[in-house]
């Protein structure tokens, strides 16, 4: 019998169907289309075998969840599985019906994206005229009783506004606000040039999130996720390969992180011919960075290892070209150096944005 411990968490993205279009947007760059899409039955065998592998929390993400008519149904799952569910979504596709139709299907908690404090900007960065919409749902949640997260994804272009965005953020009321820098995957690594703060952006914003820290203490919630490549040392990514998380994609696919995918070499099984637990204990996908065997130096002899794991699988091989290599955002990597470079000598802003696009969305 197996003595690896059971995933705390499910990341089920049930599509990459989503009408926004995000800069940022860490769906991998060769989405999955909507006719290839894993059914409600499907999902409903996942969420009972997760809770049977000791999951406890669901989070189903996307894409745009809201883009799955049977989204309520997949809700109603997960709760049948007795697993908290959690919805990460951008609202759209969100009405008065359908927010009591989720709630009434037990949905315990949801996270709302805002892109900005400037409507006009918040737009742009997102691709579609969504903002506006996005405010009038707070009321339509908080209705509901259920659970609130706002969700703001910071960077170079609207941190300036940070101010104005932890206000707004907070006259929406939720219990919890979650401020994070991009991290550079998929379409954000493509608009990375454009996206990255500079290091005076990125002090004011810590002295402008602590202060909001103390103000909002016993009312709201604020996590702040600051950015990696301005780290010492670098986040313990999915907390460590093959330990808490597992994610599932549109298809069908297991995975250890939403970015595995870039990795050369790594192949996914699926739970259309595995259950979760060999997928969880057996594939080869989960095993390939699990635990310490496949460290390298710095990171074989760090006394850290057992607490940031390496870092982040798939940005030391972005960075890098080795999933192998210590995470450079780790001030002990020697590749250290010219991530600390590209802070520091950013480049003009190109003009154009690179718009997060699915084939058939
Ligand atoms: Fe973490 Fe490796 Fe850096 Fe040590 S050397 S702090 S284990 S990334
Ligand atoms: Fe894949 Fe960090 S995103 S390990």
């Amino acid at each position: 019998m197996s003595t690896l411990p059971g995933p705390l968490s499910l990341v089920a993205e049930v599509t990459h169907r989503c009408p926004l279009h995000c800069v940022y947007c860490s769906n991998p760059l060769q989405m999955q289309a909507a006719e290839n899409e894993l059914s409600t039955k499907d999902w409903t065998r996942v969420f009972h075998q997760a809770s049977a592998l000791g999951v406890l929390h669901l989070h189903l993400t996307g894409g745009e969840p809201l883009a799955r008519p049977d989204i309520a149904k997949l809700v109603a799952a997960g709760r049948e599985a007795n697993l908290y569910v959690n919805m990460i979504t951008s609202g759209l596709g969100l009405t008065a019906d359908r927010m009591t139709e989720l709630k009434d299907a037990g949905l315990e908690h949801i996270q709302l994206s805002l892109q900005d404090a400037d409507e006009e900007k918040a737009n742009e960065f997102a691709g579609a005229r969504a903002h506006a919409h996005k405010l009038k749902l707070a009321t339509l949640i908080r209705q509901q009783d259920i659970a609130f997260t706002v969700n703001v994804v910071v960077h170079r272009e609207n941190l300036d506004r940070l101010e104005d965005i932890l206000a707004l953020a907070e006259s929406l009321q939720p219990q919890r606000i979650e401020v994070a820098h991009v991290q550079y995957y998929g379409w954000a690594l493509k608009n990375r040039d454009r996206l990255m703060p500079t290091p005076s952006q990125v002090e004011r914003s810590v002295q402008l999130i602590q202060a909001a820290q103390s103000r909002l203490a016993g009312r709201i919630q604020l996590q702040a996720v600051f950015p990696d490549y301005y780290a010492r040392y670098p986040k313990p990514c999915v907390g460590g390969w093959g330990r808490q998380m597992m994610l599932i994609d549109p298809v069908g696919l297991a995975l250890p992180c939403h970015a595995a995918a870039i990795i050369p070499g790594l192949e996914f099984d699926s739970v259309r011919t595995h259950s979760l637990e060999w997928l969880w204990q057996q594939s080869a996908a989960f095993n390939r960075f699990r635990g310490q065997s496949w460290m390298k130096d710095p990171c074989a002899d760090c006394d850290r290892k057992e607490i940031d794991f390496g870092g982040c699988r798939c940005q030391a091989f972005q960075l890098t070209g080795d999933a192998q290599n210590t995470d450079p955002a780790c001030s002990l990597s020697d590749l250290h150096a010219d991530l600390v470079a590209i802070t520091q000598a950013l480049p003009p802003p190109p003009t154009q944005w690179v718009y997060r696009i699915l084939a058939n969305s």
